[in-house]
């Protein structure tokens, strides 16, 4: 990293990340990945468990992204074919004829398979995760298609995608919304959840749009608007500086095309979240972070977002 970082805490707030699609990986299948500012890799057993490790061999340092082959429940290190077990532990050294195995491994990263997404928890301090994101019915459902993806590297950090969230006075500015709508804001444990309104021509309120926010990482928002989506927008960390912003978009199509592909409406609200998306790109990639910003009333709930946020961080715990 040059110079002092933009925000004033880590890059990596505890919590459950966004690496891959389930479909990624497939059985067999090895994967490298750089997120955290680490090299990774990834693998799916031939039982199927997904398991994310450190890349980096502690033999001789090759990179098991880059050759190395799943064996049953291991990996396989393309340089000297030791094996390591899906906890990361060294399970054999093939050629050694003497001694003990050595009591090595590979940092094993926590994972938990959801929704058709591989998500592996981060703590700086080695927090053990006591929580987890729930199953998203959409994904699952009979009437539902996607996932359709769309993603952005962007210098940012992940607490701006939350961010967003709360700050209703940008839903009109950049997202074109009438009017800054309302946002009732409920949070409880690692989940932050919103309910986001505007007015009928009676005064009544219609939720156009309920966010849930699983720590800073995985952010859900279901639209109450025909055709209906379910999206979410994950933001992993590369490295100090940037991160991973990828959508992932569930659909209700009300009018699929004669061989399931997605009717003009739904293609539509799909493209829609992505442009929408897009106008925040610029002002992340190059706003500051305001510790103590000068809130309006009607900036919304920006401070019970940031509150719930501080439980991510280890230095508030
Ligand atoms: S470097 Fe991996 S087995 Fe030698
Ligand atoms: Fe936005």
């Amino acid at each position: 990293m040059t110079g002092p970082s933009r925000y004033p805490f880590t890059s990596t707030p505890d919590g459950w990340y966004h690496v891959a699609a389930s479909g990624e990986i497939e059985p067999g299948q090895v994967l490298s990945l750089h997120f955290f500012g680490r090299d990774l890799v990834a693998y799916r057993t031939e039982a199927g468990e997904a398991v994310v490790l450190d890349a980096h061999c502690p033999h001789l340092g090759a990179h098991l992204g880059h050759g190395g082959q799943v064996v049953g429940e291991s990996i396989r290190c393309p340089f000297h074919a030791w094996r390591f077990g899906a906890d990361g532990r060294c399970v054999e050294v093939p050629y050694q004829q003497r001694g003990r195995l050595p009591e090595v491994g590979l940092k094993c990263w926590p994972v938990h398979e959801c929704a058709g997404l591989v998500l592996v928890w981060h703590s700086d301090d080695g927090h053990a995760p006591d929580w987890r994101m729930p199953e998203i019915p959409e994904y699952t459902a009979d009437d539902w298609q996607g996932y359709l993806t769309h993603s952005w590297t962007v210098r940012m950090h992940v607490q701006e995608l939350c961010e967003n969230v709360p700050d209703t006075a940008h839903f009109e500015v950049i997202h074109g919304l009438p009017e800054p709508p309302g946002a009732d804001a409920e949070v409880e444990g690692p989940l932050y959840r919103q309910f986001t309104t505007l007015p009928n021509p009676d005064g009544s309120r219609w939720v156009v749009a309920r966010q849930e926010c699983w720590g800073l990482g995985l952010v859900w928002l279901r639209t109450d608007v025909e055709p209906l989506t379910t999206f979410l927008t994950a933001t992993t960390p590369i490295d100090d500086e940037t991160c991973l912003l990828k959508q992932f978009v569930l659909i209700r199509d009300p009018e699929p095309g004669a061989n399931g592909e997605l009717g003009a409406a739904a293609r539509a609200g799909v493209e829609m979240v992505f442009a929408q998306t897009e106008f925040d790109v610029p002002i992340w990639e190059n706003k500051i972070y305001r510790q103590k910003p000068p809130l309006v009333e009607d900036d919304g709930p920006l401070p019970i977002l940031r509150r719930w946020a501080q439980q991510f961080y280890p230095e508030h715990r």
